[in-house]
């Protein structure tokens, strides 16, 4: 593995084991450059990180001898990602405000490069509503965020709040660094944000999907090297670089546009919230005030991923969204079936970090031989992990390679 890694050490108990996190990294052949904080220093000593590093370990913006001025950015700029482990509840707090107070906040500030944390700390401090704020802070700025897991810590305390193992922490470095080009050749398209159903030329019906999941998936896919049309109801996103992106407005126009789209595309993914219901006659004048009550007529909306399905192209994989209030996985499986569908993420909208207008989220991939429940990460990451389950599933069941 030909890359610079920063490894920044807190302080933690679980600091020692920086030391196999570092030791890894180098025999997979990775530059690496340590940074402590002074706190760090208690657990473990420079000297033992610089033995294995085999580079000089900076330990704050104060060491005389070093032209830290310079030293902060080089590092910052060096870096190809910053691993922090283990990744302190002080630690996370200062980076999701932004506070520089050390050579390693300082240069996590100034990098540009991909930072992930591996946190390790009581279960108290974890759990406590200010670590998880500013973990959601943090994941929703694209950080990457492994463990803790569960296990006895060094308080004595039995549950959440152990550094993940070495070789997890180094998996997951190999697993950033290592971009996938999976979807090379694959023509890939999404569907995201919801539809708006007119009632006259100033009003609508709609829902609250943001399109988030969707950007995040055709992003994603095009950075795995497939060719990607985005099928976007309105949204306040930037339309992403390099995909098609085709605006719709109402359900109809997704269902004609689909139908039209769909039979030269080998994954199709369904992140939008079309409207289940249209007006049936849209006033083409505004509607003026008349009376205590008025009368909508709705009249239903094709489904679109039943639609699809039905005009499926031979070895094509259909992946869908279930975005739910309540009995989630059953409602889930549910519509895998109805929407003859291969696969379906299932969201509970109602839990915190998760659904419509969040930068996180919180899902189960599910399909006919098995589930997989994703935690809390950023929509960017479950874009990630929903490829990796399209993509093994567009090999194994479609036998294609
Ligand atoms: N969907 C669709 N056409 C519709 C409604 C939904 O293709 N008219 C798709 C969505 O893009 C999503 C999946 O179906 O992939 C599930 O959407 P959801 O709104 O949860 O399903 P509904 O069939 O509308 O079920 P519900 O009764 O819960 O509204």
């Amino acid at each position: 593995m030909k890359a610079n890694i920063v490894v920044g050490v807190t302080g933690g108990i679980a600091a020692y084991k920086a030391v196999e996190v570092v030791s890894r990294l180098r025999k997979l052949g990775a530059t690496v450059d340590v940074i402590m904080t002074r706190n760090a220093t208690q657990f473990i000593t420079p000297l033992t990180l610089e033995t294995v590093s085999a580079n000089p370990v900076t330990v704050d913006t104060f060491v005389r001898e070093r032209s830290w001025e310079v030293g902060h950015v080089a590092l910052a700029h060096k870096a190809d990602l910053f691993v922090i482990a283990p990744a302190t509840a002080n630690l996370m707090a200062k980076m999701a405000h932004g506070i520089a107070d050390d050579m390693l906040t300082t240069t996590l500030l100034a990098t540009k490069a991909p930072v992930l944390l591996a946190p390790a700390m009581n279960t108290g401090m974890w759990t406590a509503p200010a670590t998880q704020e500013n973990l959601r802070t943090l994941l929703a700025r694209g950080a990457r965020v492994i463990g803790p897991g569960s296990g006895s810590l060094a308080c004595g305390d039995v549950g959440e709040g152990r550094m993940s193992e070495p070789e997890e922490i180094v998996a997951e470095v190999e697993r950033l660094l290592c971009a996938k080009r999976d979807l090379a050749g694959l023509r890939v398209l999404v569907t995201a944000g919801p539809t708006r159903e007119r009632i006259d030329p100033v009003r609508y019906l709609s829902n609250d999907s943001s399109g988030k999941m969707g950007y995040a998936i055709a992003e994603a896919a095009r950075d795995r090297g497939a060719e990607v049309t985005l099928i976007s109801g309105p949204v306040a996103l930037a339309a992403p670089q390099g995909v098609d992106v085709v605006p719709v407005e109402t359900t109809m126009d997704l269902y004609r546009v689909m139908l039209e789209r769909c039979p030269g595309q080998d994954i199709i993914i369904q992140a939008a919230a079309p409207a289940d219901y249209r007006i049936e006659t849209p006033s083409e004048q505004k509607l003026k005030k008349a009376g205590q009550k008025r009368t909508l007529t709705l009249v239903e909306n094709p489904d679109v991923a039943r639609a699809v399905a039905a005009q499926r192209a031979a070895g094509q994989v259909l992946v869908g969204f279930a975005a739910e209030t309540q009995d989630t996985l059953a409602n889930a499986r549910e519509k895998l079936e109805r929407k003859g569908l291969d696969m379906i993420v299932a969201n509970d909208v109602t839990l915190e970090g998760a659904g419509f207008a969040t930068d996180t989220n919180i899902a189960t991939v599910i399909t006919r031989s098995g589930e997989t429940t994703y935690p809390l990460m950023s929509k960017r990451e479950l874009a990630e992990r929903i490829l990796d389950s399209v993509r093994a599933y567009f090999r194994d069941d479609r036998g294609a390679e």
